[in-house]
C-alpha cells in the first residue's frame, strides 16, 4: 500500500466514522490478492479501479489483530476503494460527551492508533514496516475544528468540511485525528498549540519554549523534516502522556503545571520526529529503537535548554524507574530484554520502562565510551541515512559496530552490547547516574531522621523533579502525623503539579493514609492517563480498605477512560 485517501463523516450521535478509504496498492508479481488489516469495521462494499468487487473476503476474527480483508487483484498498480463504517467500540477512538471536555458544551473525538489500533478506524496495512502518504476529507458537525497528523487548518471551516494532506510517507500507527471545540495559538512560523478555548490561555503560556526546543533538537540531530510542529492539548481522558503524531503531537492536559515544569514530555514527543517517525522500528519487537533513542534525545534537548543539572535529575528518575521495573518483572524475565519477543501477544504488552529506560541506559554506555562528538556524528548520519524508512535491532547493531567499533572488537564485548540487547536484567556496566541536586534532597530526609523536619526554607526552589525524588525517597512507612505535617506544610494534595500529586497519592495509599481518598477519587474520575491510573489502582488493590475504595472509584470512573486504560485496569481488577 502506497497511499491512503479517506473521505469520512464524523457522526457523534451514532459514534461512528463512515465513508470510504481508497488505498493505492502496488501488487507484486505472484500475488493475487491484497490484504488489509481491519478490526471491528463494517465493510459495506469494495471496488478495484472503480469496478465493484463481490468476492472480497473477511477472515476469521483473531484476538488483538482483528480480521484480514482479502481483495483479489492482478499484478501492478491499483486503487482499492473500501466503503465502511467503524463500530462505537472501535479501540482507537474515544468519543467524549460535552461533560468530559473542559468547555462542557461540545463533544470531542480523538484517535490513538499506536500500536495496532489504526485498523479499528480505517482499513490499512497496519504494520510499522509499511509506509504510505495520505489525504483526507472530513465532514464534521458545524462549528467544530479538526486536525490530523497532516497539513492542518488553523481556523475553523464554515461548512464543517476539512481537507488534509500528508505528503510524507508514514506508518499506520501515526494516523491520527482529533475533532472538537478547539482553537490555535501560534508561537512562530512553524509551531503553536491547539486546545479547547477554556484551556488555550494556560496551554499557550506553558509551552512558550517550544520554538527553542525545536531549534535545540535540530542542532543535535539535523533539520526537522516535517514542516510544522504543533501540539494539541486533549481532554484529560487521553490515555497517554503524549503521542508523537507527525506535525501535531497529541498531549494530555496533565502536563500543564503552570510553571513549565512538565514540558519534558513535549521534548520527548518532539524527539520522536527523528527517532520513530523518520527512522521507524521495523516491528514492535524493536520498540526500544523508537523509545530508548527518544528518551536519550529528549534528555539531550532538556540539557541544551536547561543545563546538565536539570537533565541529570531526569535521567536519574528514569533510571530509578528502570530499577523498580526490573525488580517487579524479575531480572530473568524475558520481557526485560531490549529485543522483545511478542509473538502471539498484543504489542501493547511490550510497553514498559524497559524499552524506554534500559534503551536509554544502553545509549548512555555507548556515549560514555565514544564521547559525545563521535556519538552525535554517528546519530546525525543514522537519522539522515535512514530517514523515512525502518530499522530493526540487528541492522542497528551492524551499523553501530561498523561505524564506531570497527577497530575495537574487544570494547564491543567489554561494553556487553549484545547482553544489553538479548539478555534479561541489567548488565553490570550500567552507569549509575548521580545528581547533586538529589543529594541535597536526600540530606533533607536524613535530617528528618535526625529529628529536623523538612521546612519551606530547606526545600526552597525545588523543582518538580526534586519533589518527586523526595517522595520516592521517604522511608517505606511514616506515622500519619508526619504525613499530615507534610501535606499541611507543602500542600501536596492541592498541588497543580500532577507528577508531585501522583507520587504523593501513591505513597499515601501504600502507607494506608486514607485521608487522601477524596482527592484520589476526584483525580481518578477526571484523569485517564494510564501511567497514573494503573499504579494508583494497583496500590489500592494491595490493602483491604483500598480494594473497596478501588472498586467504588472504578465503577464511576471507568466510563471516562479510553479503551486502552480500561483494558489495563480491567485486568488489574480481575486478578
Ligand atoms: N509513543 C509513545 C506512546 C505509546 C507507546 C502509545 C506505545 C502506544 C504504544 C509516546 O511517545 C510516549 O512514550 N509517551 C509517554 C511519554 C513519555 C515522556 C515517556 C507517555 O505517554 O507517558
Ligand atoms: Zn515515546
Amino acid at each position: 500500500m502506497t497511499h491512503l485517501s479517506l473521505d469520512l463523516t464524523v457522526d457523534f450521535k451514532r459514534q461512528v466514522l463512515e465513508g470510504t478509504a481508497t488505498c493505492s496498492v502496488d501488487v507484486q508479481p505472484g500475488s493475487s490478492s491484497v490484504i488489509f488489516d481491519t478490526r471491528d469495521l463494517h465493510i459495506a462494499s469494495v471496488a478495484v479501479d472503480g469496478q465493484p468487487v463481490q468476492d472480497f473476503q473477511l477472515g476469521d476474527s483473531v484476538e488483538y489483530l482483528g480480521q484480514a480483508l482479502h481483495v483479489p487483484v492482478t499484478t501492478g498498480k491499483h486503487s482499492v476503494s473500501i466503503r465502511y463504517s467503524t463500530s462505537p467500540q472501535a479501540s482507537a477512538l474515544q468519543w467524549l460527551s460535552p461533560q468530559q471536555t473542559a468547555g462542557k458544551k461540545y463533544p470531542f473525538l480523538f484517535t490513538q492508533s499506536q500500536a495496532i489500533l489504526a485498523r479499528t478506524w480505517a482499513p490499512v496495512q497496519d504494520s510499522p514496516g509499511i509506509r504510505f502518504t495520505y489525504d483526507a476529507t472530513l465532514h464534521v458537525p458545524d462549528g467544530l475544528m479538526a486536525v490530523m497528523s497532516a497539513e492542518n487548518p488553523t481556523a475553523r471551516s464554515k461548512d464543517g468540511v476539512y481537507r488534509f494532506k500528508m505528503e510524507q510517507a508514514i506508518p499506520a500507527y501515526l494516523l491520527a485525528l482529533a475533532v472538537g471545540d478547539f482553537d490555535y495559538h501560534r508561537y512562530d512560523d512553524r509551531s503553536g498549540v491547539y486546545a479547547e478555548p477554556a484551556t488555550l490561555p494556560m496551554a499557550a503560556d506553558e509551552f512558550t519554549d517550544l520554538p527553542k526546543m525545536i531549534t535545540a533538537a535540530e542542532q543535535l540531530y539535523g533539520p526537522y523534516a516535517w514542516g510544522r510542529y504543533d501540539l494539541i492539548i486533549l481532554p484529560p481522558s487521553f490515555p497517554f502522556g503524549g503521542m508523537e503524531n507527525p506535525r501535531v503531537t497529541f498531549a494530555t492536559p496533565t502536563i500543564i503545571a503552570g510553571d513549565k515544569s512538565l514540558t519534558t514530555l513535549v521534548a520527548h514527543e518532539l524527539a520522536h520526529s527523528w527517532s520513530g517517525n523518520l527512522v521507524t522500528n521495523a516491528t514492535w519487537n524493536d520498540f526500544w529503537l523508537n523509545e530508548g533513542f527518544t528518551v536519550y534525545f529528549e534528555n539531550r534537548i532538556m540539557e541544551a535548554l536547561y543545563g546538565k543539572d536539570f537533565a541529570d535529575m531526569q535521567r536519574r528518575l528514569g533510571q530509578d524507574d528502570l530499577l523498580e521495573t526490573v525488580k517487579d518483572l524479575g531480572a530473568s524475565n524475558p520481557d526485560t530484554r531490549l529485543k522483545l519477543d511478542l509473538k502471539g501477544r498484543d504489542p501493547d504488552e511490550g510497553v514498559s520502562d524497559i524499552a524506554y529506560e534500559k534503551g536509554n541506559n544502553l545509549l548512555l554506555v555507548i556515549e560514555q565510551y565514544t564521547g559525545r562528538e563521535k556519538w552525535d556524528r554517528f546519530l546525525n548520519d543514522y537519522f539522515r541515512k535512514h530517514a523515512f524508512s525502518t530499522m530493526n535491532t540487528e541492522a542497528f547493531l551492524e551499523e553501530l559496530r561498523a561505524g564506531l567499533f570497527a577497530n575495537d572488537p574487544d570494547v564491543w564485548d567489554s561494553l556487553k552490547i549484545e547482553e544489553w540487547i538479548y539478555q534479561p536484567g541489567l548488565p553490570a556496566n550500567m552507569l549509575r547516574i548521580e545528581s547533586e541536586r538529589f543529594s541535597k534532597v536526600e540530606k533533607v530526609i536524613a535530617d528528618w531522621k535526625g529529628g529536623v523536619a523538612p521546612t519551606k526554607e530547606a526545600t526552597n526552589g525545588w523543582s518538580a523533579f526534586e519533589w518527586v525524588h523526595f517522595l520516592r525517597s521517604l522511608p517505606d512507612s511514616l506515622p500519619h502525623d508526619d504525613l499530615r505535617y507534610l501535606d499541611q506544610t507543602f500542600g501536596f494534595s492541592r498541588t497543580g503539579n500532577n507528577e508531585i500529586l501522583f507520587s504523593w497519592m501513591e505513597y499515601c495509599i501504600r502507607d494506608r493514609y486514607t485521608a487522601i481518598y477524596p482527592a484520589l477519587e476526584a483525580f481518578l474520575n477526571e484523569v485517564g492517563r494510564r501511567k497514573y491510573v494503573k499504579p494508583l489502582f494497583q496500590a489500592l488493590l494491595q490493602t483491604p480498605e483500598g480494594k473497596i475504595e478501588a472498586k467504588k472509584i472504578y465503577a464511576a470512573a471507568r466510563p471516562n477512560y479510553h479503551f486502552i486504560t480500561q483494558a489495563t485496569v480491567d485486568e488489574l481488577m480481575a486478578e
